[in-house]
């Protein structure tokens, strides 16, 4: 995986992102997971499974936009892409600071302040049955499943006949293998990630 250039823009999002994602961390350990945010090489891993840079994408966990960013660097159009987010302070930092890495004439992707088990409710309706792909870092593995089930199930309600979900992940084992109905398979590691992350793919069987 080629590393690409930093900007300066992004270089002090990153700096600003940290502190703030301890901060909610302290606040929220559960809801939010991990200490920092995904680490860039594992967001582009995860990124990489854009294929149609015109497709409908959307991301549940947003958190401060380490894998946003990620996927607007591989291609996704700012306008066909959504971001929800359940800390109001993540969604106020995605508003101030993806300005800075789009171009002066791109509009905003949509931030979207609302929990991912209500993503039908709460998406643009033009998404609704025609995304592509669902990309999740939500810390499904500290959730009851019953929640994970209603987050994974709001997420298929979304996507397009065919789309999957992209779920990144500090555990080798998939949290969703109590699920017989999908088709699971690891799509990426990076063992030597701090921790070591992993990407899952899931679609639906049919
Ligand atoms: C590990 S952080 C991931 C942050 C970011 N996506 C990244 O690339 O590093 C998980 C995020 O999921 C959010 N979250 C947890 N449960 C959620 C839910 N039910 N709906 C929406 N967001 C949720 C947390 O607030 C947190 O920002």
């Amino acid at each position: 995986m080629s590393v690409p250039a930093v900007s300066r823009a992004e270089k002090k999002i990153r700096r600003q992102e940290s502190l703030l994602f301890f901060r909610r961390w302290l606040k929220r350990p559960f809801q939010v997971g991990t200490l920092a945010p995904i680490t860039p090489k594992l967001a582009r891993l995860a990124a990489q499974a854009v294929s149609n840079p015109d497709g409908l994408y959307v991301e549940i966990g947003a958190g401060t936009g380490r894998l946003s960013r990620a996927l607007l660097q591989q291609g996704v159009k700012p306008e066909k892409l959504a971001l929800v987010e359940l800390d109001p302070f993540f969604c106020s930092f995605l508003n101030q600071t993806l300005p800075s890495v789009l171009e002066p004439d791109q509009s905003l992707p949509f931030v979207i302040e609302g929990d991912a088990a209500k993503l039908p409710d709460l998406l643009p309706t033009h998404f609704i049955g025609k995304v592509d792909v669902v990309f999740s870092v939500i810390p499904l593995m500290y959730i009851p499943t019953s929640v994970r089930q209603a987050i994974i199930e709001a997420a298929f309600q979304v996507l397009k006949p065919g789309g999957g979900i992209i779920h990144v992940t500090y555990n080798a084992r998939s949290p969703l293998s109590f699920m017989p109905n999908l088709h699971q398979h690891r799509l990426g590691q990076l063992w030597l990630n701090l921790p070591p992350g992993f990407v899952w793919h899931y679609q639906q069987v049919l």
